[in-house]
């Protein structure tokens, strides 16, 4: 326990010297913990295990063998970006697995939010597990916990309730028994974003916003279906793009577009047109416990509602979601 414990005397992050030098200090650790054995991780592609990828490629090369789950519930271009920038640009050991058809079908007509996040945890632990089994020689697990998740879990222990099962990778199956490798434990996010700037990521890479672990799966309400899966990824994506253009990227905490299992009456070309509304959501927050709205300019909106019906297939409405953090969650299911 002692070594979860962030030293009174750490410096706190905040330049590249200092990202430069701790850099240093875990490359040394890491090899005198590691040795020439391998090492796995789960890389989702978030800033996290991106940085801690980054590092250990560093440290110990193609020792670190990486696995990237695509669970069909990415965002748009997400997992081809993850695979770009680690296996063609940083030279990774990267093993890249399609698994969309295996998480569509189990979440085939489950509509229980808790039970959509279960399976999805559950299912990704198997499938990090099946290619975990394939590997010789392994005997770390690397991780991107960072300080708050040490904090969350000491609350946990205190007996506080949470109010979603969120999930990240951990617990995997009694035959799969690795030590655990995790450089960037005693980091604050802030200075997660340092380091992974100073290791050279890319900069869409390190400050992408708070992504969650089941993915557009608790974005697309109730039970999943591909038609609407799809149209979600492309408002999605218009809206992230349209952020960008606008400079509401950096700005703005967490923005995306939720899909609800609901139709309503259209008309397009003169003719009735049954489609979903697309959800809006625009964030802003410290620490995701409490959260503000961001007021965007209702020109923009204009235009993103104007190309999200337009570009869109299966959407004839886009909304806006008002509601702060108390008494909505930022994530709707
Ligand atoms: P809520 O919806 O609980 O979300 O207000 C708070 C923040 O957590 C993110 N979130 C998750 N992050 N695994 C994660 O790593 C998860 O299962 C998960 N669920 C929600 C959410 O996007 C928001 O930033």
């Amino acid at each position: 326990m002692a070594n979860n414990i962030r030293p009174k005397e750490m410096k706190r992050i905040t330049t590249v010297e200092l990202a430069n030098e701790f850099i240093e200090q875990q490359i040394a650790e890491v090899r005198r913990q590691v040795g020439d054995k391998k090492v796995l991780l789960a890389l989702s592609g978030g800033v996290d295990s991106s940085v801690v990828a980054a590092l250990l490629i560093k440290a110990i090369g193609k020792q670190l063998v990486c696995v990237h789950v695509n669970h069909g519930l990415m965002r748009k271009d997400e997992s081809e970006g993850v695979v770009k920038t680690f296996r063609d640009e940083l030279d990774a050991n990267l093993i890249y697995v399609d698994a969309t058809d295996r998480f569509l079908d189990l979440l085939a007509g489950v509509s229980d939010p808790e039970s959509k996040r279960k399976i999805i945890g559950k299912e990704f632990i198997e499938v990090f597990a099946d290619e975990a089994r394939k590997q010789e020689g392994i005997e770390f697990l690397a991780q991107g916990t960072i300080y708050p998740d040490i904090l969350e879990s000491i609350k946990a222990a205190e007996g506080k309730k949470a109010v979603k099962s969120h999930h990240n990778v951990g617990g995997l199956p009694e035959d799969l028994k690795f030590e655990l490798v995790e450089p960037i434990k005693l980091l604050f996010k802030d200075e997660v974003r340092v380091v992974g700037e100073a290791l050279g990521l890319p900069h869409g890479m390190v400050y992408r916003q708070p992504f969650p672990g089941p993915g557009l799966g608790v974005r697309c309400l109730g039970a999943i279906t591909r038609d609407r899966l799809a149209a979600l990824r492309e408002a999605d994506a218009i809206l992230r793009e349209e952020f960008d253009k606008n400079g509401l990227a950096g700005k703005v905490w967490q923005y995306f577009v939720v899909i609800p299992d609901i139709k309503s009456v259209g008309v397009k070309d003169e003719s009735r047109y049954e489609g979903w509304p697309a959800i809006i959501r625009a964030i802003n927050t410290t620490d995701a416990m409490s959260a503000t709205i961001e007021e965007i300019p209702y020109s923009l909106l204009h235009h993103i509602t104007n190309r999200i019906t337009h570009e869109v297939p299966g959407i004839n409405r886009v909304l806006l979601d008002l509601t702060p953090k108390p008494v909505g969650t930022i994530e709707w299911e």
